[in-house]
């Protein structure tokens, strides 16, 4: 290992140490973004949550009245409107602060969101978060659902029905919370928050709006882990999340 190298190693190790583990960086290279994909530990993952929180000007949004989320959550977990209900085993409805200021909405539960009730907890869960992060957005400050709260049999796609029944619930959702942006990931999110149907590549790089709320599309992380070499495509996009945010885009 060269000088600068181990020099750099041994910073990261200090950072690490001082309970530092992400950094930020203004670029990723495919390297690094291949090693984001990959989930590596210490892969370099950028970080601007501090940044962001001392960023003048962003005032947190009012908070939305948890008690009406709670509300709406009792409604979903007694949900039997369309046929997934018969096949779940929990009702993913979403967590997060009530207050935050991004909605991630995503497709639908997989195996492992049904069985622990909680929404992306899986290798594509893990993949969000880094990418979230790189953002400045730590998980827990975000509020993440799905469009479908039920999981549909062997991960198939949602049917129009499914979508149909289970739109109310994201709905109200996205009203309480009032987010200052929406990040859909992947077609089925894309497609049910913007109204269009194209697919994601035509799609994402721009902000649409739903409403007044502005919307940063970006692909699936299940399918960055299938193709890693769109992984720094969609860090473009969670730094124009980022941008969304902060009223600079
Ligand atoms: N994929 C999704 O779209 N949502 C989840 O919660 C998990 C995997």
């Amino acid at each position: 290992m060269s000088a600068v190298r181990e020099l750099l190693a041994r910073y990261l190790r200090q950072r690490r140490e001082l309970g530092e583990d992400s950094l930020f960086l203004e670029t990723l290279t495919r390297g690094e973004a291949l090693a984001l994909a990959a989930g590596r530990r210490g892969a370099a993952v950028p970080d601007a949550a501090r940044a962001a929180a001392a960023t003048p000007g962003t005032a947190p949004a009012p908070a939305a009245p948890a008690s009406a989320l709670e509300r709406v959550r009792a409604g979903a977990l007694a949900c039997t409107r369309c046929r997934l209900h018969a096949s779940r085993r929990t009702v993913v409805f979403g967590e997060g602060p009530a207050s935050a200021e991004v909605v991630v909405v995503g497709e639908a539960p997989g195996a492992e969101e049904d069985r622990s009730g909680r929404p992306f907890v899986g290798p594509a869960g893990k993949l969000l978060d880094r990418l979230l992060a790189s953002a400045g957005f730590p998980r827990e400050r975000v509020y993440i659902c799905n469009v479908l709260k039920c999981r549909p049999p062997g991960n198939r796609d949602p049917q129009p029905d499914e979508i149909a029944s289970c739109a109310p619930f994201l709905e109200q959702q996205i009203e309480l919370i009032a987010p200052r942006a929406l990040l859909a990931v992947g077609a089925f999110a894309a497609q049910t928050l913007v109204g269009e149907t194209h697919g994601i590549t035509t799609l994402r790089g721009r902000v649409h709006r739903r409403g007044s709320i502005p919307v940063v599309v970006t692909y699936h992380p299940a399918y960055l882990l299938r193709s890693p070499e769109r992984v720094r495509a969609a860090w473009q996009d969670f730094q124009l999340l980022r941008q969304v945010v902060d009223g600079e885009a």
